[in-house]
């Protein structure tokens, strides 16, 4: 048989395929067309929306995903939306957050056990005790959390505008949770006091200063571009620091001829797809979380509509106060 002609269809030449060729190798290819076209009928057959974080693998992200971003892009697009279903490939607190904007919409997740080490950390309760030690002191809570957290919460942020969140409250000093790395990171470009949680984020807690220093030594000239929720440290040594967005429009726009990504494998994958003539240095930290969906429970999830996002009545009014205080500015609770 013909590598290229799996079950009598040339997926090779397939337009779809011009987008990944430089990441996904032919006979991967082959096997992934066939549950992209799918995916891609039942989707429009069933009016309904993929929204793709910046970790899905490049299959995902630039083959089904009908928008693709960072968490606040996602929110964004998830607030505009006009189809019936949304499809959130991402992890839970991304598929929550789009239900709370689309209360009426049918939000699924494609695995319910797609996760997050920042959300698992803190609990609403935490949130309570928190708010008990620190009186009139507003709590800016990262959307990493559950809508638990957000509901205990007087306004949400993304790492792609909490500087500007934190700011816009006039106040002297905030709560900012659960991300410990992120917190600090932003109390270094404020004048607002940042009361932190020990939250930490399992795939950039793993980046160490000593890793940025030997891409440079092993890589001269290379530039480092690295997530908020590293340390500090790492932070220090980067020649950049943004959300997932911040630094795919950073590569867009400053064509670095080699540069690497310290954030989550699939990431660098994506941004090279996009710019195949660019060198990309592609150190290897998996999101576990992220990982577990894949084309094959996307489908799933379109064809038996599961797994469906629910949010509990009793918290539910309030988290949206917190995301949508994000999105279009404070509003007082009534
Ligand atoms: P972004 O908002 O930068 O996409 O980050 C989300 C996330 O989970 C990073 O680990
Ligand atoms: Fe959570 Fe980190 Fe995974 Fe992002 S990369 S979903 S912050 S564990």
């Amino acid at each position: 048989m013909n590598r290229l002609a799996v079950q009598g269809k040339d997926y090779i030449h397939d337009p779809l395929y011009s987008r990944v060729k430089g990441v996904i190798p032919e006979i991967e290819w082959s096997v992934f067309a066939p549950k992209i076209n799918e995916i891609n009928r039942i989707k429009r057959d069933m009016n309904a929306v993929i929204l793709g974080h910046n970790y899905m693998t490049p299959e995902i992200y630039h083959c089904v995903s009908d928008i693709v971003g960072d968490s606040l892009a996602l929110a964004k697009h998830a607030a505009n939306t006009k189809a019936d279903i949304i499809v959130m490939a991402g992890v839970h607190f991304m598929a929550e957050t789009a239900k709370l904007i689309n209360p009426e919409k049918k939000v699924l997740i494609p695995d319910l056990k797609a996760g997050c080490s920042l959300a698992e950390s803190i609990t609403g309760k935490d949130v309570q005790l928190i708010k008990e030690k620190y009186p009139d002191t507003p709590v800016v809570t990262y959307v990493n959390t559950s809508a638990d957290v957000k509901a205990e919460s007087d306004i949400c942020c993304t790492s792609g505008n909490a500087k500007e969140i934190i700011e816009s409250l006039g106040v002297k000093r905030v709560i900012m949770l659960p991300d410990e790395y992120l917190a600090q990171n932003i109390a270094k470009e404020t004048d607002v006091e940042v009361v932190t949680w020990a939250g930490k984020c399992e795939v950039h807690e793993k980046f160490t200063p000593e890793d940025i220093r030997n891409f440079r030594l092993n890589h001269p000239g290379v530039v480092v571009l690295a997530h908020p929720e590293c340390s500090p440290e790492v932070i220090d040594e980067a020649d950049f620091s943004g959300s997932t967005a911040g630094m795919s429009n950073f590569v867009g726009e400053n064509m670095p001829q080699k540069v690497v990504l310290v954030t989550e494998c699939s990431m660098s994958d994506n941004v090279s797809a996009q710019y195949p003539s660019l060198d990309f240095v592609k150190p290897c930290n998996l999101c576990p979380h992220m990982k577990r969906i894949t084309l094959d429970n996307i489908l799933n999830s379109l064809i038996n509509l599961e797994h469906e996002v629910t949010i509990d009545s009793k918290i539910e009014a309030r988290a949206r106060l917190s995301v949508d205080r994000m999105l279009n500015g404070w509003k007082p609770l009534n």
